[in-house]
C-alpha cells in the first residue's frame, strides 16, 4: 500500500497533488483547435438540443452535489438556462416539475451511488435525456446515462473527494462554454478567454498547493476549535460548502458554510472570540461586499483567514491570515479555491491523529439507500 501512496503517507495527500494532472488530463481532446470551442464529441444531442432545452435538473450527491452548485452558476451565467441542483436522495422521492426540454445532468464520482442511480432511472423512465458525469468508465451511472463525460481524474481511494470534485468542475465549465457557444448566449472571443484560462488552470493549480505549509500551520493552531465557518458569496459560497464538508469529514471539527450575506440573519450569533471563520473573497463583483460581512465577523473577534487572489492587498487589513491565489479569470476561481481548503482538512484531521483516507462511520461510495 506504501507502493500505491507513491511516497504520500496518505492516499487524499497523494490525491491533491494529482490534480493539476487530474485538470489536465480531462481537458485533453476537449478543446478545439484554436480555442474555437468545446469538443464534446461524447454529447450524442439530437440536433436543436442544445438550442431547444429550457431547463436543466442537475442531480448528485455529497461533493458531487457541491460540483453541481459551481456548475449551475456557470450554466445560468454562460448559457442562459435555468438549472435547478438537487439532492438525489430528495429528488428521487419528490414529485419533480420537469418540462418537456429539461436536460437532466447527474453527477458521481463513483457512478454507482445509489440514490444517484435511481433518480437517473426515474428520468430515464419519464423519458428524459441523461447526461451522466462520472470518473467511472463502464460505471452503472455511466451505462445507464444517454451520454457521458468521464473526468479524467484516475482512481480516487481516499473517502474525501478531491481530484474528483476539481475535475467535475472541469467537466462542468466545458459543458457551459459548449452549451452557451451552441445557444449564442456566450460571445466566442470570452469563450476563447476562457478555454485559454483553463488551459493555464493545471499549472496554476500546482502553484496553489504550495499553500500547503501555511495550512498545516492553521490547522495546528485550531485542531482543538469546537465549531468554524466558512463563508463567502455566489461560487465562493458554493466552495465554501464544499470546505466545511471536507473539514467535517475527516477532521470531525463541526464547520458550517455560509452565505456571507446571510450571516447576520442568525448564524453570527455564535461568532465569538476566537472562532476560526474562513472567508473566501474571490469575486470582484462582490468583492466589496464579501469585506463588509468580513468586518461584521471580526467585530466579533473571530479569527478570519482569508482567500482572495494576488493583488488584492486590503483583504490583508482586515483579515488575520491571507492565502493568495494565483491571478486567473475570476469565473475558475472554484476550482483554485478548493484546494487550500482540501489542504486545511487533511492537516487538520492529522494533527488530531484521525484515520484520514477512511473517516469513521463514512464510505467511498453509497450503494445501499
Ligand atoms: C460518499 C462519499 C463522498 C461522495 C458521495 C457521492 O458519501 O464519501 O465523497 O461525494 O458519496 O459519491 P459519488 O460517487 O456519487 O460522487
Amino acid at each position: 500500500v506504501a507502493a500505491e501512496r507513491g511516497g504520500y503517507p496518505h492516499f487524499m495527500l497523494k490525491e491533491i497533488h494529482e490534480q493539476p494532472k487530474a485538470i489536465r488530463d480531462t481537458l485533453i481532446g476537449r478543446i478545439a483547435e484554436g480555442r474555437d470551442g468545446v469538443e464534446l464529441a461524447e454529447l450524442g444531442w439530437p440536433a436543436g438540443f442544445a438550442e431547444n432545452m429550457d431547463r436543466i435538473h442537475i442531480v448528485a450527491c455529497g461533493t458531487s452535489w457541491h460540483a453541481g452548485l459551481v456548475g449551475k452558476v456557470w450554466i445560468e451565467q454562460l448559457a442562459r438556462v435555468p438549472v435547478d441542483v438537487e439532492i438525489a436522495s430528495e429528488y428521487r422521492y419528490r414529485d419533480v416539475l420537469r418540462t418537456p426540454r429539461t436536460l437532466m445532468v447527474v453527477i458521481s464520482q463513483s457512478g454507482e451511488t445509489a440514490d444517484t442511480l435511481a433518480a437517473l432511472r426515474a428520468a430515464k423512465e419519464g423519458g428524459y435525456r441523461v447526461l451522466a458525469i462520472t470518473n467511472v468508465v463502464g460505471s452503472s451511472v455511466a451505462r445507464e446515462a444517454d451520454d457521458v463525460i468521464i473526468t479524467w481524474a484516475g482512481p480516487e481511494i481516499a473517502v474525501a473527494s478531491t481530484k474528483a470534485y476539481t475535475t467535475q468542475l472541469v467537466a462542468l465549465l466545458l459543458l457551459a462554454i459548449h452549451l452557451g457557444l451552441a445557444r449564442g448566449t456566450l460571445a466566442a472571443d470570452k469563450a476563447r478567454e476562457m478555454l485559454q484560462a483553463l488551459d493555464n488552470l493545471p499549472q496554476l493549480a500546482d502553484q496553489v498547493l504550495d499553500t500547503a505549509p501555511q495550512l498545516a500551520q492553521f490547522a495546528e493552531r485550531y485542531k482543538d476549535a469546537h465549531d468554524t465557518f466558512f463563508i463567502g458569496r455566489g461560487l465562493d459560497y458554493a466552495v465554501a460548502l464544499e470546505g466545511a464538508l471536507k473539514l467535517k469529514e475527516i477532521s470531525y471539527i463541526h464547520a458550517e458554510a455560509y452565505a456571507a450575506g446571510e450571516l447576520k440573519h442568525g448564524t453570527l450569533a455564535l461568532i465569538t472570540e476566537g472562532v476560526p471563520v474562513i472567508a473566501l473573497a474571490t469575486q470582484p463583483h462582490l468583492y466589496e461586499k464579501t469585506m463588509s460581512n468580513i468586518k461584521e465577523v471580526k467585530a466579533r473577534d473571530a479569527f478570519v483567514l482569508g482567500m482572495t487572489f494576488v493583488g488584492n492587498e486590503d483583504l490583508a487589513q482586515v483579515v488575520d491570515e491571507v492565502i493568495y491565489l494565483p491571478q486567473t479569470l475570476p469565473v475558475l476561481a472554484p476550482v483554485l479555491a478548493v484546494i487550500p481548503l482540501q489542504l486545511l482538512a487533511y492537516y487538520a484531521a492529522v494533527a488530531r491523529g484521525n484515520d484520514v483516507d477512511k473517516p469513521r462511520n463514512l464510505a467511498k461510495s453509497v450503494t445501499v439507500e
